[in-house]
């Protein structure tokens, strides 16, 4: 039996709630009839601790589900791990300190798959998250992400300030970024296939092989996921949040290939670096302690989101 707190009524701050996922996170909050308060950076710059106490003193939220985050795709992260890690670690570290100050009850961490070490165990297990440091590009973003999974669990032993810690695989939906500079795999290549078939461009280049597997959950399902979390009472360890479904980046190409109608020829620049081999993930915890099962089909997600695209160009 899973323990069920009514979020009717209640005040919620979503973080980052100008964001993608956090629209969504709003909107299905609205379903449940919570009060909602979604934030963005020009709301409270959430790197300043004034901003953040004065969004306590303003706000006064019951929940916090902290959607807020410095992050983008392959490139930002090249670009600015510095900065992504100063931002968030310091946005999650001054949620929580200022929030223990103001009394809040609880606080939902929006993490990341980029928090495992890249040499976890497949399907990566929440058993398995702190066995090695997170690497690569996306390293410093998922260091940060770590500190705070450690800082919730702290601040709940000491304050008694309780969390929920999910980590959803990639996040792919109508409203996706799909600039070049923000986009992930899912967008970047929608909008290539969309692009070249309008333009009738005879070759498509993707990067790598196309060999390496990832995990993709349409951002609906993600933000149900969150709103189970804000419902649920939960300890803070980890809980990833996915579908469990292992798609190779081949399988996609040729999945958004076909719905777009792009009937040109595919090329693989095997120069380009393909990333980790293999990444998805067990989803058993999500489905013990919120109840929480993925609903929408990769195919079905991917059809909406690339008319979604095509409509809005
Ligand atoms: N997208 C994915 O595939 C994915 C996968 C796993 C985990 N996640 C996690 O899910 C969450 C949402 O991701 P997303 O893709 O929806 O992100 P997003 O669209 O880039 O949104 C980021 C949000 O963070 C806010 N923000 C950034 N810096 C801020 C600051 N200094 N102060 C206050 N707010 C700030 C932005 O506000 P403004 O727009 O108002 O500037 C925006 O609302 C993040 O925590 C991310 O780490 C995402």
């Amino acid at each position: 039996m899973i323990a069920e707190l009514d979020i009717q009524g209640r005040r919620i701050v979503v973080t980052g709630g100008t964001g993608f996922l956090g629209r969504y996170i709003c909107e299905e909050l609205q379903t449940w009839k919570a009060d909602v308060r979604p934030v963005g950076s020009l709301d409270y710059d959430l790197c300043e601790q004034a901003a953040v106490r004065r969004l306590y003193a303003d706000l006064q939220p019951s929940i916090v589900v902290h959607g807020a985050a410095a992050c983008g795709g392959i490139q930002a992260n090249e670009e600015n791990p510095g900065l992504f890690l100063y931002a968030n670690a310091v946005m999650g570290l001054m949620l929580l300190e200022e929030g223990r100050r103001a009394g809040l009850d609880k606080l939902v961490l929006m993490s990341t798959t980029c928090a495992y070490p890249q040499n976890a165990p497949l399907p990566f297990s929440e058993e398995h998250i702190s066995d090695g440091p997170p690497t690569g590009t996306t390293g410093p973003y998922g260091l940060a992400k770590r500190l705070l999974h450690e800082a919730c669990a702290n601040y709940e032993k000491q304050y008694g300030l309780r969390s929920t810690v999910l980590v959803p695989s990639n996040l792919y939906g109508p409203g996706d970024h799909f600039d070049e500079q923000r986009s992930h795999v899912v967008a970047a290549l929608i909008r290539r296939f969309v692009e070249a078939k309008r333009s009738g461009t005879e070759q498509v280049v993707n990067w790598g092989t196309g060999k390496p597997t990832r995990e993709f959950i349409h951002v609906r399902d993600a933000a149900r996921g969150v709103v189970l979390a804000c419902r649920r009472e939960t300890s803070s360890a980890p809980i990833n949040l996915g579908t469990g479904q292992e798609t190779s980046i081949r399988e996609l190409s040729d999945m958004i290939m076909a719905i777009a109608g792009y009937e040109g020829h595919v090329a693989w620049d095997e120069t380009k670096p393909d990333g980790q081999p293999k990444r998805y993930m067990n989803v058993d915890r999500a489905k013990k302690v919120l109840g929480f099962e993925s609903r929408i089909d990769l195919r079905q997600g991917l059809e909406e989101t690339i008319r979604w695209f095509e409509n809005n160009l």
